[in-house]
């Protein structure tokens, strides 16, 4: 059977999934939506489209400059997501508008009816042609022949009798296989609707005076039905509410019937458990296949009447894979199963490339920042690891990187007068002084300060070394403090690290700095020549990278790198890098001088597992919602919460097999039934 398509406007949307955003913006978003309804004049169809997901091809590899491993990684990368969408399909869903077209204003009230949308964070591209095809053939009566397998198709008849929340649409959208749920409205006039409304109380009334017998309704229900159509004549008189009509439709599709039947059947298990219903269309498969495809056309039954705020919950777009872009596969959505990409440097979404992972001890951080690290590799992203436990030195040392550590490493060497701007070098190197031989007099900071000039502009073929200062310092003032305390930190282990040529270098795609073996009398001053080298390095080739900073509590006991923290969070955007802020604490970032400016300055977060009281200070900080919250309660290791602007999207981390061994090598393993695990039902992805 083909049915001739009516004129019609389809539109596809795109927009915030209702279900991934916070508190607010979710209420927000009812509203906006509430108030769209009420200003729509033209009948609408909105079409929720969802198929089974395809994973797209590789991508071509980056330049021939990619060292071979970033090659192999987007290599691993692909087949892990082909391999992962075959064990578990997960679909993606499109969803449209369509309102009715052809001559008069039409056209101009379609575009009207868009550009409402537009409060509620939608976008709509038109599609023309979107109605077309899609002729029908053999029926039966439980499922109609479809191009590509088989239909079967069920109406609602009882909306939700529960309070729903906006997005409940989800139940049906979110039904394993590949189906479309059409939800139709027609606005009612208000005279037509209070007609209606008297009649339905006159039918009530009678009933309640009648009295129960054989086949009477619930004198219980009668009353509340009462209730809701006198409430109901109120609001409209008051103009608060409007009348709409609402047909919902589900059509399955299957490679068979017995398929497609079942997939209804579930359709209304679902909607019995809101305490709604549905009636499977048996003998009209052909019809009622027609109101779920974008043809705009009014189904012939079906049609309920509500009011604004009912409506307003049916929020089509519920899709979690419209919350994310390209850039780094970081796993799956929890609830839709959809690939979960993080594009820090995508500055189209996000204000700036920085992001803090937060998460009780063990709850996966290190291991979700080092896949951004690896994801990075692959797509030519650079990354510097700061790493006060040394956990990451097999990860840079299998990825090709470098891994030096301070203190412990005959090689690593930081030398003030080679390691910041020409500009910087004499107040750094009083700085430097300043913080071995504790607060300098005026006297003697002028002597440091003439004593680093002097060595600077003497010249010679190497740039000048701590040592020569100090030896500069003892000519010029032999009985001086500056010079006795200097001799420490410029001979024996201390000198091995300040007063030779400095070793460090960013000159591979991955920098590991190993902050364990430092004695704590040297923590300060390397510290500080560390932070003063990592903002130069930031500053001088501006490029995407980032600095990624694991056990972030421990770093910022130190002050240099506190300021560098803050620093970087502020600027490192204008040089294109990205910095990654990992702490156990939510505390750093929530009580501190320097976590305020972090937050402040952090596009994304990723929140891992927290315990009930730090959960509920989250809660708070974020706006999450109370099933938000309790997720973090009860995540298990690698499960995030991506939060990025108004939009919360709860992501099972999954590495491929390479990046995971990278990720792993070196590492006591994690319990069995962990992420780690094998035969962990929760995680089929490795
Ligand atoms: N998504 C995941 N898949 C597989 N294994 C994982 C995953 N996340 C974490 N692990 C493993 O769990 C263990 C703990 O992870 P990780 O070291 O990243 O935790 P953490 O939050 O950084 O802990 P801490 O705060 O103590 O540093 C490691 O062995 C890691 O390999
Ligand atoms: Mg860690």
């Amino acid at each position: 059977m083909t049915v001739a398509a009516a004129p019609v406007w389809t539109f596809e949307l795109a927009g915030p999934d209702i279900l991934d955003v916070d508190a607010t913006e979710r209420e927000r978003l009812r509203v906006a939506f509430a108030a769209w309804l009420d200003a729509l004049t033209l009948p609408a169809q909105l079409l929720v489209q969802t198929r089974r997901l395809v994973p797209p091809p590789a991508p071509a590899c980056p330049g021939d400059a990619v060292p071979e491993l970033a090659v192999r990684l987007a290599e691993a990368r692909s087949d892990h997501l082909a391999a992962a969408l075959a064990a578990r399909p997960a679909q993606r869903r499109r969803v449209l508008l369509v309102v009715p077209g052809g001559g008069g204003r039409t056209g101009r009230d379609g575009a009207e009816v868009v550009e409402g949308l537009r409060a509620c964070g939608v976008t709509a591209v038109p599609r023309p042609g979107a109605g077309e095809g899609g002729a029908t053939a053999a029926e039966t009566a439980r499922a109609l022949r479809v191009p590509g397998g088989w239909a079967s198709s069920c109406r609602v008849t009882r909306l939700p009798g529960t309070l729903v929340e906006p997005g409940w649409l989800w139940q049906l959208a979110g039904l394993p296989g590949e189906h479309d749920l059409a939800v139709h409205l027609r606005p009612r006039t208000t005279t037509a609707t209070e007609r209606l409304l008297r009649r339905r109380l006159r039918a009530v009334r009678t009933a309640q005076l009648v009295g129960p017998g054989q086949g009477a309704v619930d004198p219980a229900r009668l009353d509340v039905g009462a209730e809701a159509i006198t409430a109901l004549q109120a609001q409209l008189a008051a103009g608060t509410v409007r009348a709409f009509d609402c047909a919902l439709t589900f059509t399955a599709r299957a490679a068979d019937p017995e398929g497609a039947v079942a997939l209804v059947e579930r359709a209304g298990a679902r909607m019995r458990a809101l305490l709604g219903g549905t009636r499977p269309c048996w003998l009209e498969q052909a019809r009622a296949r027609q109101d779920t495809r974008p043809l705009g056309r009014p189904p012939a039954e079906g049609w309920r009447l509500v009011d604004t705020p009912a409506l307003s919950t049916c929020w089509p777009l519920v899709d979690g894979t419209t919350t994310v872009g390209a850039g780094a596969l970081l796993g799956r959505h929890r609830r839709t199963g959809a690939p979960c990409h993080l594009d820090l440097f995508d500055s189209a979404r996000l204000a700036n490339a920085n992001c803090a992972v937060l998460g009780a001890s063990g709850s996966g951080k290190s291991y979700v920042a080092g896949l951004l690290a690896l994801e990075g590799l692959a797509a030519g992203v650079d990354s510097v690891l700061l790493d006060p436990e040394h956990e990451w030195l097999e990860l840079c040392r299998g990825a090709g990187g470098r891994y030096l550590r301070l203190g412990s490493d005959p090689a690593a060497a930081l030398n003030v007068f080679d390691l910041v701007p020409a500009d910087e070098v004499v107040p750094a190197a009083v700085e430097l002084v300043e913080t071995l031989c504790g607060t300098l007099t005026p006297v003697e900071a002028a002597a440091v300060e003439a004593a680093a000039r002097a060595v600077v502009s003497a010249g010679g073929p190497r740039p000048p070394l701590l040592s020569d200062c100090g030896e500069e310092l003892a000519r010029r003032w032999p009985d001086g403090r500056p010079a006795a305390v200097l001799r420490r930190w410029t001979e024996g282990p201390a000198g091995t690290l300040f007063s030779r040529p400095t070793t460090l270098a960013w000159d591979r795609p991955l920098l590991g700095i190993g902050l364990r073996d430092l004695p704590a009398e040297w923590t300060a001053p390397a510290t500080l020549l560390l932070a003063r080298w990592l903002w130069a390095q930031v500053r001088a080739r501006p490029r995407r990278r980032l600095v990624v900073l694991d056990e972030a509590g421990l770093l910022l006991e130190h002050p240099a790198l506190r300021r560098l923290i803050g620093q970087l969070a502020r600027r490192v955007r204008k040089y294109q890098g990205g910095l990654v802020f990992i702490t156990q604490n939510p505390g750093d970032l929530l009580d501190t001088e320097v976590g305020a400016v972090i937050r402040a300055n952090v596009a994304s977060l990723l929140l891992g597992a927290h315990h009930g009281g730090d959960a509920s200070r989250l809660q708070r900080a974020f706006s999450l919602t109370d099933d938000q919250r309790r997720m973090l309660e009860g995540s298990p290791r690698g499960t995030f919460l991506l939060v990025s602007g108004t939009r919360r999207a709860p992501v099972e981390v999954s590495a491929p097999p390479l990046h995971h061994r990278l990720l792993t090598a070196g590492r006591a393993a994690a319990p069995a039934g962990g992420p780690d695990g094998a035969g962990d039902p929760r995680r089929p992805w490795t």
